[in-house]
């Protein structure tokens, strides 16, 4: 076992309108969700079903704050393009992304709350984007998204998890490569009632209280065990630089 991991973070944020321009509490708050949902401190786990309690993960990583960079922009809203990743098109360049996390804050078009580069990817892109209002809970973060669980479910990608579904559609054939979560058909959304029944997964239902699911902040609370493991497989192998 790897132990406690401790991830230096850069926090980008960039900003075209004054209130994009996030103050330090908003990022303070983020980290903090961060902290709490990857070491199982959130107190929200208490609206587990009891039948996922004993699978519900200390993932055993935590994030501490690097840097925080502040950068004006003409550009109105920034897409899955990487735009925001770059000086050259009205964003910023990553720093040291082989030893640390860097996270781009900044307004997000088209509903977008956030994406993320899984293990493997060109290190000039590598790092996790989120739109500003999905960011923390202070300042602008705005209900249902105001728990800062955008930002751990696209860490989870960062860290190589799938989603929970699958990633097919609606269909039953998808996998998230983690044996712990059941087959679930499409994403849930919104705050489902216990239990969700799809694919053959009765009588439990879909693990629709999964970070990698994408129902609202509130409903989300647990990685599991095999999550855990897998996002420890990617520390041990394409993010090794991050293990001190
Ligand atoms: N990439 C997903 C999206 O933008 C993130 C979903 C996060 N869900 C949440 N409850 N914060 O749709
Ligand atoms: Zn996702
Ligand atoms: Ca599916």
């Amino acid at each position: 076992p790897l132990g406690l991991v401790t991830i230096p973070t850069v926090v980008h944020v960039v900003w075209s309108q004054a209130a994009q321009n996030i103050g330090d509490d908003q990022i303070a708050t983020q980290l903090e969700a961060l902290n709490r949902d990857f070491r199982k401190r959130n107190a929200d786990l208490s609206v587990l079903p009891p039948v996922w309690v004993p699978l519900a993960a200390d993932a055993d990583i935590e994030f501490v704050l690097a840097d925080v960079t502040r950068t004006r922009t003409d550009v109105a809203t920034f897409d899955t393009d990487d735009g925001v990743k770059s000086a050259r098109t009205g964003g910023v360049d990553p720093v040291s992304t082989d030893t640390h996390l860097n996270l781009w804050v900044c307004q997000l078009g088209g509903g977008l709350l956030g994406y993320a580069q899984f293990p493997g990817g060109p290190p000039e892109t590598d790092g996790v984007v989120v739109t500003h209002t999905a960011f923390g809970s202070s300042g602008t973060a705005t209900a249902p998204f105001d728990l800062g669980r955008t930002l751990t479910h696209e860490v989870g990608h960062w860290l190589n998890l799938r989603h929970i579904w699958g990633d097919d559609g609606d269909g039953c054939g998808g996998d998230d490569f983690v044996a712990d979560t059941p087959n679930q058909a499409g994403p849930n959304y919104g705050r489902p009632t216990y239990p969700k029944v799809s694919c053959n997964n009765a009588p439990h239902g879909d693990m629709f209280v999964n970070y990698m699911d994408y129902t609202d902040d509130a409903a989300m609370v647990m990685f599991t065990l095999g999550q855990a493991a897998r996002m420890a497989a990617a520390l041990r192998g394409p993010r090794s630089g991050l293990l001190a």
